[in-house]
């Protein structure tokens, strides 16, 4: 994954920025009007978002903030952020009356010398919460829920954009009932409106979200969400947006209809956001998907930005399915490109994916399958899928989980961390375009049948 790929040379871009300068300069001293804005294009993401009246925020996970390139790339691209995990209860407040605060503080305090926005995720949720809440009788769980959002906002009052208040308190499916969870089973309905309003009292200026998934197009689900926020709005329960999380694969593709939700929600008089965005695959498919994703924000006056889960596909939390912008070396994908485009922005050059010659971007997946288990053992299988042009070379890292060991492999070629647990597959090869080859080993289990974990694929 550390590979280093040849980049584009910066020469022509070096050229071409002192051609602008030298003519802009020559219009000047001629006594035109210059404006840079009409000039260029924007040519960041966030810059682009910023000419449109968007943001275009990422998730952040403190623990990459020293990787140079993770940094370069947020700092470069991105102008809002939101912790991916470091703001959840069981981080801020793992055990009762005990603030944390560390991790989310790095990341606002980066985001705040950076000028970027903060969204603060999330103070009501069923999942990432210590068992100690679960353990709670009614009274005290209000308490506990009361103190644990006052808490938390007080400490980032001022600093955060907007809130995910409540997040995933509705099932999937069609039943539109709301999920179980502590706060529903022992509070009931209310619940959420009472978070809202001890949120609203505790920072009337930050806007207060419900964030969900699976609610993206017109559902059973989306419709429950719509009901509870078209009821907040009448009778003046404080809530001030709703977050669509927009986590895409080939089951639960982008709906049609999902500039159509997006709208209906804004029409109630919320503010929406898309939240969590990540959308599985590769090349040109992948890269329609997102464009069009952000037209349907664009499009919706009252959208005031995006979010995507993860600056690069080798942290999402979906890594084998390729779901970001970047893909492990920091390189833009197709995706990336499509994206910046239908915001009316236009590539610098600057960190493109390391290119083959002909202008196309080079792009691999990677699908992990056990194919034949035994008594002891287990066998798996690694399909790698080229993008839409042809490879030299793909990468895979597998890491096993110990005691288990890999005992054989075949069709790679296999290196290893110094602790025998992470193996790094390479090709044999040249891919050609969209095209498949797989990879296999065996792992003796010594009693753990985790599946190994999968990273994502680096091409060259
Ligand atoms: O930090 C520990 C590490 O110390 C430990 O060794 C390791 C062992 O499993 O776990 C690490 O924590 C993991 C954490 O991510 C940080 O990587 C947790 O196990 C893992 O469960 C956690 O997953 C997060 C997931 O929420 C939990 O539900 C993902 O990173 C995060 O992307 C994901 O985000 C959620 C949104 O908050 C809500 N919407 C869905 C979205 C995707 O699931």
């Amino acid at each position: 994954m550390t590979e280093h790929v040849p980049r584009r040379t910066a020469e022509p871009r070096r050229l071409r920025r002192t051609v602008v300068l030298a003519l802009t300069g020559a219009l000047a001293a001629a006594g035109l009007a210059v404006s840079a804005g009409a000039a260029q294009a924007a040519d960041s993401l966030g810059s682009a978002a910023t000419a449109k009246g968007r943001y275009f925020g990422t998730a952040v996970a403190s623990g990459h903030l020293g990787e140079t390139d993770y940094a370069a790339t947020l700092d470069r691209e991105f102008n809002a952020v939101t912790p991916e995990n470091e703001m959840k209860w069981d981080a801020t407040e793992s055990s009762r009356g005990n603030f944390t605060f560390g991790a989310a503080d790095q990341i606002v305090s980066h985001a705040k010398a950076k000028g970027m926005k903060v969204r603060g995720h999330t103070l009501v949720w069923y999942s990432q919460l210590p068992g100690w809440v679960g353990g709670l009788g009614a009274s005290d769980l209000q308490n506990a829920m009361d103190n644990h959002i006052t808490q938390v906002m007080q400490h980032y009052k001022g600093q955060i954009y907007a809130w995910d208040v409540v997040n995933e308190a509705f099932q999937d499916g069609g039943s539109g009932a709301r999920r179980s969870s502590p706060f529903q089973d022992k509070l009931g309905d209310g619940y959420i409106e009472h978070a809202f309003r001890t949120a609203h009292s505790v920072d009337p200026a930050a806007k207060l979200c419900y964030n969900d998934y699976n609610t993206d197009g017109v559902n059973a689900k989306s419709n429950a969400v719509y009901a509870m926020v078209k009821d907040f709005k009448q009778r003046g329960v404080p809530i001030d947006c709703v977050g669509f999380q927009s986590h895409f694969n080939s089951q639960s593709p982008v709906p049609g209809d999902y500039q159509a939700n997006l709208q209906r929600f804004a029409d109630l008089g919320v503010d929406v956001q898309i939240t969590e965005l990540d959308i599985e695959g590769s090349g040109s498919a992948q890269a329609t998907n997102y464009g069009n994703v952000v037209k349907a924000c664009l499009a919706v006056s009252r959208c005031t930005g995006m979010t995507v889960w993860g600056v690069t596909d080798k942290y999402s939390w979906r890594s084998s399915g390729t779901p970001l912008l970047f893909d492990g070396n920091y390189g833009k994908k197709p995706a990336y490109d499509a994206v910046l485009a239908a915001l009316g922005g236009s590539s610098s050059g600057g960190g493109t994916d390391p290119g083959d010659g002909g202008g196309s971007t080079k792009s691999c997946t990677a699908t992990y399958t056990e194919t034949q288990r035994w008594g002891d053992r287990f066998n798996g299988q690694v399909t790698i899928r080229a993008g839409s042009s042809a490879l030299s070379g793909w990468k895979v890292p597998v890491t096993v989980h110990s005691p288990q060991k890999v005992s054989t492999t075949w069709s790679g070629n296999p290196s290893w961390d110094a602790g025998g647990n992470v193996m790094t597959m390479a090709s044999t090869g040249g891919l050609a375009a969209g095209a498949t080859t797989s990879f296999g080993f065996t792992v003796m289990a010594n009693g753990t049948w985790t599946a190994p974990a999968v990273g994502a694929c680096t091409a060259s």
